[in-house]
């Protein structure tokens, strides 16, 4: 079976978009491949988070997940600085990361631009700490967006330049992996692309959000002045909104405002009333269990450790061969 890993920001919750695009896939991919799932605290790091700051995004972070469906029977799901391996192999290949090639990386320079009082060594090596994460456990496939393709092609270059360096076929080469290629598409509340934690207030809905909240943002919709002929072609803010009903409400709930909108008697308040209604009712379950598992200390401590021992199980062996290969053995 083939191996996957993936990293999670330790930071934002996860909104109805991540629910429905990569978090689904994740669900699936656990009963198809190997696979690790993993925090991503190390490399959140690079931005000096508070302690307290940073154990609470870990734990939300961690409460989602197996809240959205990861089985922690099924996948590895695990923190990384609860494996140290990983922090050992980034090391060795910081080794022959070379400044240039860091320095040239488009995530550098955008955090660069983005910050300039903070461009610490681990933001320049944050790629070699990534394919550390990867090729811990030899993984071939890493489902990760467009935006992570350029750290996915240095993360092979390190493998390859490890197994050149010592002439030996150790590590393979991880790729991108597009589990499902209609990826379900969330589309944002403000009337433009799609829905994201950085594209300003309101724009997304938590899964953690309350009723309340929900019906907050959603009445807040950015909407036109409404159709002045029959069939015509929807705005694009106003086919966003179909396109969430789409998702969360039944077909039935779906024609009845289209027929209402092609005939010039829709009235906005109403489709985003129902909307929201439907947006509660299909993450109710899933912000149930959020409670229920962030309240249940007991369980998040058994997960956590049964994942750092698979996960560190996986990683330690590689770590041995590694040790052995670069010539620190023992007397
Ligand atoms: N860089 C990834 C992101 O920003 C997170 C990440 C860290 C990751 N290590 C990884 C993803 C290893 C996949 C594999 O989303």
């Amino acid at each position: 079976m083939e191996t996957v890993v993936s990293g999670i920001r330790s930071t934002g919750n996860l909104h109805l978009g991540n629910y429905y695009g990569a978090i689904q896939n994740f669900v699936k991919m656990q009963h198809e491949y190997n696979c690790y799932f993993f925090i991503a605290d190390l490399h959140s790091l690079t931005t000096h988070p508070t302690p307290a700051d940073l154990h609470g995004n870990v734990k939300q972070v961690l409460v989602e997940y197996l809240a959205a469906g990861i089985d922690p029977e099924r996948a590895t799901i695990y923190v990384q600085s609860d494996v140290p391996e990983i922090a050992e192999l980034y090391l060795y290949l910081n080794m022959n990361a070379y400044l240039g090639e860091l320095e040239r990386s488009t995530s550098f320079k955008d955090k660069v631009r983005g910050n300039p009082d903070n461009v610490n060594a681990g933001l320049l090596t944050y790629p070699v700490l990534m394919a550390a994460d990867i090729i811990i456990h030899k993984a071939t496939k890493v489902p990760v967006g467009k935006d992570q393709e350029q750290h996915l092609e240095m993360a092979r270059t390190f493998a390859n330049r490890f197994n050149r360096l010592y002439n030996k076929e150790f590590f393979p080469e991880p790729f991108a992996f597009n589990f499902s290629d209609n990826l379900v598409k969330i589309p944002g509340l403000d009337g433009k692309g799609k829905m994201g934690k950085s594209e300003g207030e309101g724009n997304a809905v938590y899964l953690s959000d309350s009723p309340e909240v929900i019906r907050k943002k959603v009445m807040r919709a950015v909407t036109d002045a409404g159709p002045t002929a029959d069939n015509q072609e929807k705005p694009v803010e106003i086919q966003n909104l179909f396109d969430i009903i789409k998702v969360v409400s039944t077909p039935d709930t779906y024609t009845h405002f289209d027929d209402l909108y092609n005939t010039c008697q829709i009235r906005y308040g109403d489709l985003k009333k129902q909307l929201a209604e439907d947006i509660i009712i299909a993450t109710a379950p899933i912000r149930e269990r959020i409670n229920d598992i962030a309240n249940d200390a007991p369980y998040l401590r058994q997960v956590a450790r049964h994942g750092a021992i698979k996960a560190r199980e996986s990683a330690s062996k590689t770590i041995k061969e590694v040790r052995e290969i670069i010539g620190f053995r023992s007397f």
